[in-house]
C-alpha cells in the first residue's frame, strides 16, 4: 500500500549548537549516526561559513534529513570574515550551503513529513525581530535606550548588518509578509510544524536575569499565528533556556543547546536532540534547564 507512514523515524530538533566552541564540535564528531531520523537545526549552529559547513557535513553523515534556519549568528558580519557578506547576501549565501548538501531552507519547498504522527507540513521560517517585544509604545530606538539603562546590548547591534535593508526591523518586516504569503498558499486542513529561530511568543522569553534582551528575540506580530494558522507543535531556540511550553493546546519546543557552560558536555549530545514527531509520551526530562544566556 502507498502511503503507509515511515516506521520508526524521528523528527528530532536542536539548535544554538556554536560550533565556535570546541565542545560542541566534539559533541557532534561523538553524534551516533541516526540513518532514519530528520533533524531541524533552528539556527545559531556558526557565525563562519566555514564552520556551519562543517558542521553540516558532519551531521548530513548522521541524519536522513536536515532543515537550517537562521539563527542570529549566522547573519553576523564579523572582520575576520574573508568574504565579509552582510545581511540580505550573507543570508542567501548560507542559504545556497545548505541547498548544496540538499538541506531545506525557508526558502525551499516545505517538506511532508512522512513518518509516524500527523502528516506535517514541516515549515523553516526566517523571520528576525523588530524590537517590538519591549514595552508598548516604544520604538525600536527607544527599545535599545530601555535595554541600556540596564546595561543589556545585544552584540547583533554590532555584528548583523541588515544591508540593503534600512534596519533589522525592516528586515523582520519584510519577511513577516513574504511568509505570510507562503503560509496562505498551504491547505489549511494540513497541520503544521512551525520553525524559526526566534520564540513566536513574548511570554515563552523567560531570561529574569537579563530581562530587557526582550526586545532582542522576536517580533509581536507572531503572537498569534499557532493560532491563525493549523499548527501542530512550534520549534525554536535563541534564548538558551531549554523549555517545553503549552499554548492554546499547540506545543512549543525551545531546543537549545547553547555554550558549554549552558548543557552537560559530559552527556552525549543524542540526550539534547528534542523529539518532534512522533509526538512523544512525556515531556523531556526534568532538571535540565541551561543557565541564562548573557552577553
Ligand atoms: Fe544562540
Ligand atoms: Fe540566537
Amino acid at each position: 500500500m502507498d502511503n503507509l507512514p515511515e516506521s520508526g523515524m524521528r523528527l528530532l530538533a536542536i539548535s544554538d549548537l556554536h560550533l565556535e566552541r570546541e565542545p560542541s564540535r566534539r559533541a557532534i564528531e561523538n553524534l551516533a549516526h541516526h540513518p532514519k531520523d530528520w533533524l531541524i537545526l533552528a539556527g545559531d549552529i556558526a557565525s563562519n561559513p566555514d564552520l556551519f559547513t562543517w558542521g553540516l557535513d558532519r551531521l548530513n553523515e548522521r541524519f536522513a534529513q536536515i532543515l537550517w534556519v537562521p539563527g542570529n549568528h549566522e547573519l553576523w558580519t564579523q572582520p575576520e570574515d574573508s568574504k565579509s557578506l552582510r545581511g540580505e547576501s550573507r543570508y542567501r549565501h548560507f542559504v545556497e550551503l545548505c541547498r548544496d548538501r540538499n538541506v531545506a531552507t525557508p526558502e525551499d519547498p516545505y517538506l511532508l513529513w512522512p513518518g509516524q504522527g500527523p502528516n506535517c507540513r514541516l515549515v523553516p521560517l526566517f523571520l528576525l525581530y523588530d524590537y517590538s517585544f519591549g514595552p508598548d509604545g516604544l520604538s525600536p530606538e527607544e527599545a535599545v535606550t530601555w535595554a541600556l539603562e540596564e546595561d543589556i546590548l545585544c552584540a547583533d547591534e554590532r555584528f548583523l548588518i541588515p544591508d540593503p535593508h534600512s534596519s533589522r526591523e525592516a528586515w523582520c518586516s519584510r519577511r513577516v509578509s513574504i511568509t505570510l504569503e507562503r503560509l496562505s498558499e498551504i491547505d489549511p486542513a494540513e497541520p503544521l510544524i512551525l520553525i524559526n529561530h526566534f520564540p513566536l511568543r513574548r511570554d515563552l522569553v523567560r531570561i529574569p536575569r537579563i530581562p530587557r534582551f526582550i526586545i532582542w528575540c522576536g517580533t509581536r506580530n507572531t503572537e498569534d499565528w499557532h493560532r491563525q494558522f493549523h499548527t501542530h507543535a512550534v520549534v525554536s531556540g535563541h534564548l538558551h533556556v531549554r523549555a517545553t511550553d503549552w499554548k492554546d493546546g499547540v506545543r512549543f519546543e525551545e531546543v537549545s543547546l547553547g555554550y558549554p557552560r549552558q548543557w552537560n558536555t559530559d552527556r552525549d549530545l543524542s540526550s539534547y536532540l528534542r523529539q518532534i514527531l512522533p509526538d512523544p509520551e512525556s515531556p523531556p526530562p526534568g532538571g535540565d534547564k541551561a543557565p541564562i544566556w548573557r552577553r
